[in-house]
């Protein structure tokens, strides 16, 4: 593909850049978006920012050739092409409606948008050109930018398609174009492999191999165009399962065949399946390829006779039995779910929970448990929901922490934006009391309790530093009037509760959970809803932004599901490996392994 002399500063200044490139062998239904999503906020939470490529669902690129032949046998490729694209627009749609749902910052583009432009035969078109420089906006404004594959313009034919498996090829040119340090084809095999693996059991996956060698054994898994352009332009393929740490490389050298491996399904017990433990169900429903269910924990298990996801039990006993290797709490409380998880970790089970009462609570008490007991403890869902800021903090440790602030309360958001355009008080709690972000004692939200439980979790992660909740001051939002925003709204500010932590000089950590006005101008004030958002200044005084989502069952149980799956690939590489067969990740029946995308 021709340069076209744009700088790629911008882009390699954003930050850390993958491209992911999602097949129409994982997308096998609209569930999948659910799952690809939770693919890219696994990056996004790492730190990275995400150009997600998609093909169209499976089968329908398929049903589009066959409309173009039933209604157009003979006709122009560019009309065929027209119509054989929109699987591809559709795919965007959906995985930006995914995305957003978990509170990711996303960005559907078309092809128009960013100046892809493809030259040649429009139903086998080659790449020639992207606008690099509104590719970096859309980066700069998102932390996944989403891109219909297999498309783009054509300076003649107006629409092109770049043939079978043109979507690799997408992936491949906007690594290039962008520089970004990755980019990975999520397949529904883990890799490439010597032979056909449902075929040939001693089929070895390979861990690396050159681009000749892929284009001889990839037999279509790669589309082959896609593997000449990776090799003309340098980009190192890596192609991977859904939720896995491996992959095979694609790159220059020896071509290395790796240990067999396979993932042990994890035993989960699930403690509570409120309006988040709902979303978490729904995801481990999706991989029970990784994670046998428990009957899940419940008061009234009679009320959820409908429910067919899972059985349900009242009874700790059963929904503890067999020896769980996870315990999921979210049950609700501080005293007593901290103790069943203290005991848990104690007895080596890996606990992830989104209790910010109980881990702000029982911080030491719980992690020198875990430590004992030689289990992973998690909760990256307590601080921020879908907004990673734990990570974010934790990733920043080599540099230190001089400062954090953000909105953490999506509840104490919600009611400010809804008093901010004339609501009242109670009508604006009684409505995120519905939405399921509001405490069951909705004083936590409204006098500042959670948010100040979230803020003491994140000095210890930033500061490690001990500073009880009970000791932040706290402004409550019943101090705060219609009249009040108004005024505010009339000098061009909006209120938002802040809460903050910074070093004083000695090294000791000072802490507020405040309620201000902004002005329109300052990051937080764009959080709208139950939106969260986080400043965090590192110790060179660079400050790092976060954002999501901070309530609800959607980004909750995605960053719920992220620690799960950590903690699943942790224990696939500390070599729990049961199968020596390649990972089949879908939930439906397995298909040909070696398929096109
Ligand atoms: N009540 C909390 C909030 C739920 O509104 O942010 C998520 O921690």
């Amino acid at each position: 593909m021709k340069p076209d002399g744009d700088s790629l500063e911008p882009l390699r200044k954003a930050a850390r850049l993958c491209v992911l490139k999602f097949g129409g062998s994982v997308l096998t239904n609209l569930s999948a978006y659910a799952e690809a999503a939770a693919e890219t906020y696994r990056h996004i939470r790492s730190g990275e920012k995400t150009i997600v490529i998609v093909s169209a669902l499976h089968g329908e690129t398929d049903g589009l050739y066959d409309e173009a032949e039933k209604v157009g046998a003979g006709c122009s490729p560019e009309a065929r092409a027209r119509l054989v694209r929109l699987g591809e627009f559709r795919s965007a749609a959906l995985m930006g409606l995914a995305l957003e749902r978990i509170g990711v910052r996303a960005a559907v583009v078309d092809p128009h948008e960013i100046g892809l432009y493809a030259e040649g035969d429009p139903l086998d078109a080659d790449l020639c050109g992207l606008d690099v420089n509104r590719l970096a906006e859309k980066v700069e404004q998102a932390d996944a930018v989403i891109v219909p594959g297999f498309t783009a313009s054509h300076a003649e034919a107006g629409a092109a398609v770049l043939g079978r498996g043109g979507t690799d090829l997408t992936a491949v040119v906007f690594a290039a174009k962008s520089g970004a340090q990755r980019v990975r084809l999520i397949k529904d095999v883990d890799g490439v492999y010597t032979d056909d693996p449902a075929k040939n059991p001693n089929a070895g996956r390979y861990d690396r191999l050159d681009y000749a060698a892929a284009l001889k054994a990839s037999n279509g898994l790669i589309q082959d165009k896609a593997i000449r352009a990776a090799e003309a332009e340098g980009v190192i393929l890596e192609v991977a399962a859904m939720g896995a740490a491996e992959a095979t490389r694609v790159l220059p050298g020896p071509a290395v065949i790796g240990a067999a491996r396979g993932r042990r399904r994890q035993r989960v017990a699930l403690l509570g399946c409120g309006s988040v433990g709902s979303g978490v169900l729904d995801h481990v429903r999706q991989r029970r390829d990784l994670f046998a269910l428990n009957p899940v924990l419940v008061r009234h298990p009679e009320m959820r006779a409908g429910d067919r996801r899972a059985s349900f039990t009242s009874q700790g006993a059963e929904a503890l039995a067999g020896g769980p290797d996870l315990l999921v709490e979210m049950m609700g409380g501080a005293d007593d779910p901290a103790a069943l998880m203290a005991d848990a970790l104690e007895a080596g089970v890996h606990v992830v929970t989104a209790n910010k009462a109980a881990v702000a609570k029982h911080f030491d008490k719980l992690h020198d448990a875990a430590r004992r007991g030689g289990a992973r403890f998690e909760y990256s869902a307590a601080v921020g929901g879908g907004a990673p800021m734990i990570e974010t903090v934790r990733r920043l440790q080599p540099v230190g922490v001089s400062a954090v602030e953000g909105v953490m309360n999506g509840t104490a958001n919600f009611i400010l934006s809804r008093l901010g355009e004339g609501e009242a008080f109670e009508d604006a709690l009684a409505e995120a009391q519905r939405l399921g972000f509001a405490e069951a004692d909705p004083s936590a939200d409204v006098d500042g309790h959670d948010a100040a439980d979230k803020l003491s979790i994140l000095i210890r992660e930033a500061f490690g530093v001990a500073l009880p909740p009970e000791r932040i001051a706290k402004r409550s939002l019943s101090e705060i009037t219609p009249d009040m925003c108004a005024a505010a709204a009339e000098e061009g500010k909006v209120y938002k509760q802040i809460a903050r932590a910074w070093r004083v000089p000695g090294g000791a950590v000072d802490a507020e959970v405040a309620i201000e006005p902004v002005a329109l101008s300052h990051p937080f004030a764009g959080a709208r809803n139950e939106q969260n958002r986080a400043l965090v200044t590192d110790s060179h005084g660079r400050v790092h932004a976060v954002y999501g989502k901070g309530a609800g069952r959607w980004p909750t149980a995605a960053a719920v599901f992220a620690d799960m799956m950590d903690i699943q690939r942790a224990s696939a590489c500390d070599g729990g490996s049961v199968s020596a067969s390649p990972v089949h990740t879908s939930a439906e029946p397995a298909r040909p392994r070696l398929q096109r995308a």
